[in-house]
C-alpha cells in the first residue's frame, strides 16, 4: 500500500491527511499485530548422528529458559520451526536458506558443529538475520566473519583448549601428542592448547588427525603407544567422545600416558563411558559440581523437566534463551528496532549456571575456564584454569549497523 505523506496546510492536504491518518492508523494497527503474533525462533542443530545428543540438551536448555518466563520472551509467544542440520557443513547453506527465506524466522539459533556455524554465519551476513550460536566454536565467527547480528552464547575452540597448555606444562609434562577431529573445532582446539603449552615452555612432538565423524582410532592409539609422550591432548566430543575414551583404556593407554583434553571429552558421556573415563582432567566454561544456588537450582528445574542431568550443552542453550530474552525485553519484542536489539544483547549480563558472563566486543562470551576431573558420573570442578578469558578475536573489525 501507498503511503501519504503527512504533512497538513491547505484544504487539499486536509483531505490528504485523512489517508495519512487511515494509514497511520493502519501502520499502528499492523505494528501492534507484528508485536502479538508469534516470534519465530529457527532451530537448526543437529538431531541424528555423532552430535544429536547435543542438539537435543541445548535445544531443552533453550525451551526451558523460555518456560520460566511463561512461554514469552519480550512479551511474545514463540512458535519453533525445526531443522536437522545433521552436522553435515554441505548442507548448510541450503538448510539456513530453508528457515530464512521459506519460514522467515526472526531469529536463527544454531549450530552445534563449526563447519555448518559457518554456513550459517554466511546466510546471516547476508540477509541481516540475527543468529546466535549456543555451541560451535569456530573462531571466524566471532573473528574475521564478526558482524553486528552475530552473537554466541557458548566459547571458541581456543579459549577451552588455550588453558590446558599451561595446566599440563606446570606439572612437568613438557613432550605432547595430539590427536582429534581433522576440522575447524580439532584444529582450534589443538591450537589454543599447543599456544599456552609452548608460553608455558611445552611443545606438541605429533599432532595426529582423524577425519570427521570418523571414530576409527587403532592404529593412531599403537603409534602414541609407540611414541611415549608425556601426555596427550585430545578434542572430541558426542559420540566420538564415548569411543575415543574407552579405546584409549581398551588399548592400555590409561594410567601409562596420562590424557588431557578440553572438557567436550567428558561432558554429557560419562554414563556411556564409565570406568574408562575415571579421573580424566579437562578444561571447561561449565562443570557438574559448581556450587552456587544459581547451578542448583538450574539442575533441578532441568531434571525435573527433562528426567536426565544436564550437561554444557544443556547450559548453552539455557544461556541462548536468557541473552534473547534481555534483548527482547529491551525492545518489548520488536525485532524490527534492530540497532536497540542488538545494543540490548551486547550489555546484557547472563546470571548463567556457569557463572556471570557478559559479551566481548566481538560478541564472544568473557568467562572463567575451570579445571574438572571425572569423580563417578561428574565432571567435579577442582580449580579455576584461567580466569574470565576472553578470546584474541583475531580479525575481528564490526561495522556497526
Ligand atoms: C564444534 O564443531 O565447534 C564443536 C562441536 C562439538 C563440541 C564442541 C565444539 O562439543
Amino acid at each position: 500500500m501507498a503511503t501519504t505523506p503527512c504533512r497538513f496546510g491547505s484544504r487539499r492536504d486536509f483531505l490528504k491527511a485523512a489517508g495519512c491518518l487511515t494509514t497511520g492508523a493502519l501502520f499502528h494497527h499492523r505494528l501492534a499485530w507484528a508485536q502479538g503474533s508469534k516470534l519465530k525462533i529457527g532451530l537448526m542443530l543437529p538431531y541424528t548422528g555423532t552430535y544429536a545428543a547435543l542438539g537435543n540438551a541445548i535445544t531443552n536448555g533453550f525451551k526451558l529458559a523460555v518456560a520460566e518466563r511463561g512461554g514469552k520472551l519480550g512479551g511474545r509467544e514463540l512458535e519453533y520451526f525445526t531443522v536437522d542440520d545433521e552436522s553435515d557443513p554441505s548442507k548448510a547453506p541450503e538448510n539456513t536458506n530453508k528457515l530464512v527465506q521459506r519460514d522467515k524466522v526472526d531469529v536463527l539459533v544454531g549450530t552445534v558443529h563449526s563447519g555448518v556455524a559457518l554456513g550459517m554465519v554466511k546466510i546471516a551476513r547476508e540477509t541481516g538475520t540475527l543468529l546466535i550460536i549456543p555451541n560451535a566454536g569456530a573462531a571466524a565467527a566471532t573473528g574475521e566473519l564478526c558482524a553486528p547480528n552475530i552473537f554466541r552464547t557458548s566459547f571458541t575452540n581456543w579459549q577451552t583448549g588455550y588453558p590446558m597448555g599451561k595446566v599440563v606444562a606446570d606439572r612437568g609434562l613438557k613432550n605432547i601428542v595430539t590427536i582429534t577431529w581433522k576440522y575447524a573445532a580439532g584444529e582450534e582446539s589443538v591450537g589454543g592448547f599447543s599456544e599456552g603449552l609452548s608460553k608455558a615452555g611445552g611443545k606438541v612432538v605429533k599432532e595426529l588427525w582423524v577425519p570427521f565423524p570418523q571414530v576409527e582410532f587403532q592404529a593412531l592409539l599403537t603409534q602414541i603407544g609407540s611414541l611415549k609422550p608425556d601426555a596427550v591432548y585430545t578434542f572430541f566430543a558426542g559420540a566420538g567422545a564415548v569411543k575415543f575414551v574407552k579405546d584409549y583404556a581398551a588399548a592400555g593407554l590409561k594410567g601409562k600416558i596420562p590424557l588431557f583434553g578440553s572438557g567436550f571429552l567428558t561432558d554429557g558421556v560419562l554414563e556411556a563411558q564409565g570406568e574408562a573415563a575415571h579421573g580424566l582432567e579437562t578444561t571447561l566454561h561449565y562443570g557438574d559440581g559448581i556450587e552456587t544456588p544459581r547451578n542448583k537450582s538450574f539442575r533441578e528445574a532441568y531434571s525435573k523437566a527433562y528426567k536426565g542431568e544436564p550437561d554444557v550443552y544443556a547450559v548453552q542453550g539455557y544461556d541462548t534463551g536468557l541473552l534473547l530474552a534481555a534483548g527482547l525485553e529491551a525492545v518489548r519484542g520488536d525485532v524490527n528496532k534492530k540497532s536497540e536489539l542488538v545494543a540490548a544483547l551486547e550489555k546484557a549480563h547472563i546470571d548463567s549456571p556457569r557463572g556471570a558472563w557478559t559479551l566481548s566486543k566481538a560478541h564472544n562470551p568473557i568467562q572463567d575456564i575451570y579445571l574438572r576431573k571425572v569423580v563417578g558420573t561428574q565432571n567435579k570442578v577442582s580449580g579455576v584454569a584461567h580466569k574470565a578469558l576472553e578470546d584474541p578475536a583475531r580479525g575481528c573489525s564490526m561495522k556497526k549497523t
